[in-house]
């Protein structure tokens, strides 16, 4: 999504940043083994939108701003001296350790005192390679989803299970998941290594939780309500996790204090529940050709979201079918106009914009950058997008 002339471009903000990334990944990956190397990268070659490495890199730039206060010149003169070396206090750990340094020394000015109070200091090679890791955990993801869901297109393409098979997408995913651990246990941030962690597992329970989506209670007191929250509960796990706990890892490697960094990671968690939303509402309204994979394939999967939950208060009829997750014949097809019928794709928007609302309103405590003017863009973007 373009927004239009005079709206800054979040891409544009970090293109140099994005750039670089997928070759990146392309050095981390390599394993020596074609096969394995194919279907690792089969993905990163594709047109992926690099969505989540965007935000990272955009949320490393609107929290490493120069603190407006007084002192601040002072504290760099004595950080310098201290030194005895012109770095900024955020490389001084790179020293220890080559790897790590390698990692600073890209993209850190030479001279802290260069940048003024208020000024955006340049992405951290260490956030760099936080982006690359949470671009390879997605990534990991997506091969065993295609698998899970047996899916055959991704991103207008054969999907990897297709391409490779199901054992090479296992295997590939699996490795994606080791290499990316290597790499942020070299980040040497326990707290970061624990977030994107935590991921990790977050995402597996968010798959199961979608695969016993159904509860058993049909038609009890309150089910609507236990049915969305356990949705949410769910869009948490499945989407907002990565997103939410890169934000703030992407802050915490950035030096920034508690209330920043918890900024951070409640934008990434509403607009990360808002980007999962608006994905079930293009399940049934986006085409096959925009998405680049099937429309209309939750219902068909047996799966219940925002939309046919809404849907479900105006036409009761729809409890019994969720309950069996659509499996009698006629179900979906029933089920799907019974939504188009309804007020559920306008609710859930209205649920998605309002979680966009509180992640906006969130990062009102970040200076005023064209850093933070990309992440409050970043949030029409999920909004209006139509893939
Ligand atoms: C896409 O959902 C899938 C995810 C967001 C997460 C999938 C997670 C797993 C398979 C657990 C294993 C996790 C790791 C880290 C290897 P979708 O199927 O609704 O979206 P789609 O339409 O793009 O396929
Ligand atoms: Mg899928
Ligand atoms: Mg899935």
């Amino acid at each position: 999504v373009t927004p239009p002339p005079g709206r800054v471009r979040p891409d544009k903000i970090v293109s140099t940043e994005l750039n670089h990334l997928k070759s990146q990944i392309s050095l981390l990956l390599s394993s020596g083994y074609p096969g394995l190397d194919s279907a690792s990268k089969y993905y990163l070659q594709s047109s992926g939108k690099l969505f989540r490495p965007m935000v990272v890199f955009l949320m490393a730039r609107a929290t490493s701003v120069a603190p407006k206060v007084q002192g601040w010149e002072a504290a760099c003169v004595s950080l310098e001296s201290k030194f005895n070396n012109p770095i900024a206090p955020k490389s001084i750990i790179a020293d220890k350790n080559p790897d790590l340094s390698l990692l600073s020394s890209r993209s850190m000015p030479a001279n802290i005192l260069g940048t003024a109070p208020g000024e955006a200091i340049a992405v951290l090679g260490t956030q760099r390679r936080l982006a690359e890791i949470v671009e390879l955990i997605h990534t990991a993801s997506l091969l065993h989803d295609d698998v899970v869901d047996h899916a055959e297109t991704r991103r207008g393409m054969p999907s990897a299970n297709v391409f490779s098979g199901n054992k090479l997408s296992v295997l590939a995913g699996d490795y994606m998941l080791g290499r990316a651990s290597v790499f942020l246990a070299r980040l040497r941030q326990p707290e970061v290594i624990e977030l994107i962690a935590e991921v990790i597992s977050e995402l597996v329970k968010g798959e199961l939780y979608q695969l016993t989506n159904t509860r058993t209670d049909y038609g009890s007191e309150g089910y609507l309500k236990k049915s969305l929250d356990y949705y949410l509960e769910k869009t948490y796990l499945k989407t907002a996790s990565l997103i939410s706990k890169s934000c703030r890892a992407a802050a915490v490697l950035g030096g920034a204090t508690e209330p920043v960094a918890n900024a951070a990671y409640v934008y990434g968690k509403h607009m990360g529940l808002a980007f999962q939303l608006i994905d079930d509402v293009l399940d049934y309204t986006g085409s096959s050709e925009e998405l680049g994979k099937p429309a209309t394939a939750d219902l068909e999967l047996g799966l219940a979201t925002a939309p046919v939950f809404y849907a479900w208060e105006e036409f009761p009829e729809l409890g019994p079918m969720i309950a069996r997750k659509f499996e009698q014949p006629g179900d979906a097809a029933r089920a799907r106009e019974l939504v188009y019928k309804s007020k559920g794709i306008e609710r859930t928007r209205e649920l998605a914009q309002s979680f966009c609302d509180t992640a906006k309103e969130a990062i009102q405590i970040f200076p005023d950058t064209e850093a933070r003017a990309g992440l409050e863009e970043v949030l029409n973007m999920v909004l209006s997008r139509k893939k």
